[in-house]
């Protein structure tokens, strides 16, 4: 990729195109450093600002109440899709990822033409650095981070792997699943993940050049399932209130990612980078509180987990913080759709939306920068052709049609996270938290105020009257007022028809563009005991065409390049001489 760049830059100089000019990378002095915490199946209880005091964190508070609490940010009912509507601002229906996530063997990846976010920031010079969790696909080596515009990569492949070994299984298939860049890291193993991505952060922020722009996306490992603990200095009687086991475990799990967010501060503070930082607090999907991979989160009082169209599927815990926004400390209740972080970062970073071409998210900066007009009334939650789920947002209300699984997962759980039997808020820890210090230290007074913190936490709470029944929308169409029903419970179908309609045809219309997902069964061949007990790319682009002649190697050959140049100067020429 990087060659053919380096061709079309010179092509593009010794044919003089002005316009082609601008890729190549220009220097923006004051560009942001961009920090992204993604956390994985992280519930929408299972942070203490949304209002349960079970498990306390109190960095992620911290960053929260300092900077914008983003409380209807929605995301992708699973992983991949999340990830793949994050990189490229597009609704997944576009590139056939609105399914389920991608199983280890499977031959599928984000296709190859698609341009994502660390490709652009590359051309306004940021050396984008990938720390986590991948899963768009690694069937070739083409699909992989450092073939997409990462500069370095320390993490993993699939979905998940073990806190421990590193080791990820599918079927009778298993290995291990951590590499630096392009190589297995066989030297790393035994430390708990979340430390590991911790400390090679720490590391990257340490040694970066502070003249040059910092991108840093941290795909943390937890807390998707398995349950596994860190298991050193660990205060166990922190959780006794805790009764459920399983619950505790994952509260350990939780504050070890907290205790990450505030490190990864620190260190920014330290090296004198915080004051021209953006960071973005967010989790990929609701938590799966019950099937396989269940981790018992919470997304009490929201209906559905993981996997559904439900609130608790979707409505994802998030916050930005940045000494660049416009109002800080407050609770936003504007839509935000995955999707729109992609021209929000771009244009933070001092690029112009337009060159990102037809993208299904919306620039949010000059709201969040300088308090423009709010950008997003509507969004599309998903399609799923596949499950025949499908639902959208307009203002507060909500479609959702289909069940996933014949409605297992569309019910209440999790509600071991509600409050009872805790401690009472520790005011005291958030103010102590590595990130109130670093943001006193570095630019003055932090929002510790109790008064505040109970303001911003009560504005951020989400409370339902306990339903007794409650409406399944696998046999009917569901319309939900979610904001004055966020749990879910009334389907008002019926007395806003109008409503339906519109929502309807807005469905409709993005039916209509939907790319069928490509479904391919598990490549055998993948099998790690053929490649030294590690999952690696298997396959050769060209191979991939050949033998499921859907082109995943898309892009451009080189050849396919010559032709297009060729033809435009065709073109060019007839229109002089017409
Ligand atoms: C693993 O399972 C698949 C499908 O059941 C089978 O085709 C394959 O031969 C198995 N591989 C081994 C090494 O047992
Ligand atoms: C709808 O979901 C409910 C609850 O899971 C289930 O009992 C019912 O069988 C489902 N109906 C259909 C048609 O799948
Ligand atoms: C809050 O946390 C601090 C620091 O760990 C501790 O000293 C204090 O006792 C806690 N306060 C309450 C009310 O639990
Ligand atoms: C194979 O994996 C082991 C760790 O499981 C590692 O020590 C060894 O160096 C690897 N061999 C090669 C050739 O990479």
């Amino acid at each position: 990729m990087k060659t053919m760049k380096s061709l079309i830059i010179r092509i593009c100089i010794l044919l003089s195109f002005g316009f082609c000019v601008k890729s190549a990378s220009e220097q923006y002095p004051s560009a942001p450093h961009i920090v992204i915490f993604m956390v994985d199946d992280l519930g929408w209880n299972d942070v203490s600002f949304h209002g349960s005091n079970q498990i306390p964190t109190p960095n992620i508070d911290a960053l929260a109440y300092n900077g914008i609490i983003l409380n209807r940010h929605y995301v992708m009912p699973s992983c991949t899709p999340t990830r793949a509507a994050f990189f490229s601002g597009k609704y997944p229906i576009r590139m056939g990822m609105q399914g389920e996530g991608i199983m280890g063997g499977e031959p599928r990846g984000l296709p190859l033409n698609v341009r994502i976010l660390p490709e652009y920031l590359r051309d306004l010079g940021y050396s984008p650095k990938l720390i986590g969790k991948w899963h768009l696909g690694f069937h070739t080596r083409q699909h992989t981070p450092l073939h997409r515009g990462f500069d370095s990569f320390l993490g993993f492949y699939n979905s998940h792997i073990a806190y421990y070994d590193y080791k990820y299984s599918q079927g009778n298939m298993s290995g291990f699943d951590l590499h630096r860049g392009d190589v297995p890291a066989y030297d790393l193993q035994g430390q708990y993940a979340t430390d590991l991505f911790t400390e090679e952060a720490v590391k990257i922020i340490d040694h970066h050049d502070p003249i040059n722009p910092l991108y840093l996306q941290i795909n943390h490992l937890g807390v998707h399932a398995p349950l596994e603990v860190p298991l050193d200095n660990f205060d166990l009687s922190e959780f006794a209130h805790i009764r459920e086991p399983n619950r505790r475990n994952y509260a350990m799990m939780v504050t070890r990612l907290d205790e990450s967010l505030g490190r990864i501060v620190a260190s920014l503070g330290d090296k004198g980078l915080l004051k021209n930082s953006i960071i973005i607090l967010m989790t990929d999907n609701g938590a799966p509180t019950i099937g396989k991979y269940r981790n018992s989160g919470s997304n009490w009082p929201l209906r559905g987990t993981k996997y559904t169209l439900y609130e608790g599927g979707v409505r994802g815990v998030a916050a930005i913080w940045s000494p660049r926004l416009h109002s800080m400390a407050r609770v936003s209740n504007n839509i935000m759709h995955i999707t729109d972080w992609l021209p929000t970062l771009y244009s933070a970073a001092g690029g112009n939306v337009d060159d990102l071409g037809e993208i299904d998210g919306i620039n949010h900066w000059p709201h969040l920068h300088q308090g423009k007009e709010i950008p997003r009334e509507t969004v599309l939650l998903n399609i799923d052709e596949v499950s025949k789920t499908e639902g959208a947002i307009h203002r507060r209300f909500k479609l959702v049609r289909g069940a996933y699984k014949r409605g297992y997962y569309d019910q209440y759980y999790g509600e071991s996270g509600r409050n009872h039997e805790v401690p009472p808020y520790n005011y005291t820890l958030v103010h102590r938290s590595f990130v109130a210090t670093a943001i006193s230290a570095h630019l003055g007074d932090p929002m510790t105020q109790p008064s505040a913190m109970t303001h911003l936490r009560e504005q951020a709470s989400v409370l339902c009257r306990r339903k007794s029944t409650f409406s399944y929308c696998n046999e009917t169409e569901c319309l939900f007022d979610i904001v004055n029903d966020p749990c879910e419970a009334t389907n008002i179908a019926k007395q806003y028809p109008k409503v339906v309609t519109e929502l309807d045809l807005y469905l409709e219309k993005y039916g209509n563009v939907l790319v069928k997902q490509p479904r391919l069964p598990i490549d055998w061949m993948a099998d790690p005991r053929r490649r030294n007990n590690t999952w690696e790319p298997w396959l050769n682009p060209e191979m991939t065409t050949h033998l499921y002649g859907y082109n995943a190697a898309s892009g451009f050959s080189t050849w396919t390049i010559f032709i297009h140049i060729g033809m435009t100067l065709l073109i060019v020429t007839l229109k002089l001489f017409n």
